[in-house]
């Protein structure tokens, strides 16, 4: 019982370092030198007090004095597209190092019976597993990682990214929460496997905690993120929300000519939004019945303009459907 509760005080402490503004260091649960002769005490030494530290500084740095000072590391990452590169590459490689330490052990645990059962049905063996990691892991090419996620879906996928991009954000091609992260930089191996790359990667599944993975994937597929990113991810949303955006705000300052000249962009974004597969757990009824009133909303406005019918005629209609997309938004928060 005693064990528990000091296993759960270190896990709270873990999701602060993360999560706490000004963001910190997190201490390692072992010592430099416990995962040798796997990786050398220099190399571990080097690349958290060092490299870790500096993403931790410079994210620091770039949020300072700004509205994203008060944001969590989650909230940093995910429309990384719209970050600046500090921001964007800084949070990635806080976040990134922080789950890398908590995944690496000197003596591992054992995968639950529950990660062993979704990783066997999903890809057969945890041998495969690895190698699809280490394959994933060596052609990456330059800098960055190798990664095994949980999508929205829930469903496991391995996949890797440059720098120090990851699945949270909107750059990435895959989407979900990591569990797993293998840093292929060469500074985590150069030192001791100097361009054997390939070397360190056999080396580290002997210091590889599944155990630590698999709670990781327990928390990850009831992480209320993991909708925060299938909404992200929700491409046709996102797109009629940016034509929506760019035509009705311009109409409620008196400008209707982007309405008048993008009807017909934002007719076919509708139907894309209404006739394409939602993701799975936005799938419901009302959501249906939503995207159909937007589309028919958007097919009434395109009428008027056709017509040349009057501005204020347009900006009641455009109002409705401004209201309308709204409920969408509110049914995606639930
Ligand atoms: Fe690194």
């Amino acid at each position: 019982m005693k064990k528990i509760f000091i296993i759960s005080i270190a896990l709270t402490m873990c999701d602060m370092f993360v999560n706490a503004q000004p963001f910190t260091l997190p201490k390692l649960n072992y010592e430099y030198k416990a995962l040798e002769p796997n990786i050398d005490a220099q190399t571990m030494e080097i690349h958290h007090t060092k490299h870790h530290q500096a993403y931790v500084t410079n994210l620091n740095k770039a949020i300072v004095g700004t509205k994203a000072e008060t944001l969590k590391i989650e909230e940093l990452m995910i429309n990384a597209s719209k970050r600046s590169d500090a921001i964007r590459n800084n949070a990635g490689g806080h976040y990134n190092h922080s789950l890398f330490w908590e995944i690496l052990s000197p003596s591992p645990s054992e995968a639950s019976m529950e990660f062993t059962k979704a990783v066997n049905s999903t890809f057969v063996s945890m041998d495969s597993l690895k190698k699809l990691l280490t394959t994933a892991a060596s052609t990456r090419f330059g800098s960055g990682w190798a990664w095994l996620i949980v999508t929205p879906d829930k469903k496991l996928v391995v996949h890797s990214t440059g720098n120090q991009d990851n699945a949270i954000m909107d750059v990435s091609e895959k989407r979900g929460i990591p569990i797993l992260g293998i840093d292929v930089w060469e500074h985590a191996y150069y030192l001791k496997y100097q361009n054997k790359r390939g070397d360190y990667l056999t080396a580290i599944w002997n210091v590889l905690d599944w155990g630590a993975v698999s709670k990781k994937y327990a928390e990850a597929k009831n992480n209320p993120f993991l909708k925060v990113i299938e909404k992200d991810a929700w491409k046709e949303l996102k797109d009629f929300h940016m034509v929506m955006a760019q035509t009705f705000h311009p109409a409620e300052e008196g400008k209707f000519e982007p309405i008048r000249e993008r009807i017909g962009e934002m007719v076919s974004k509708a139907k894309l939004l209404n006739n394409n597969p939602m993701p799975t757990s936005f799938a419901t009824p009302e959501m249906k019945k939503a995207t159909e009133t937007i589309l028919k909303g958007t097919e009434e406005i395109n009428k008027l303009v056709s017509k040349k019918a009057d501005n204020k005629k347009l900006m009641d209609k455009l109002t409705k459907l401004h209201d309308d997309f709204h409920v969408i938004q509110g049914l995606c928060e639930h």
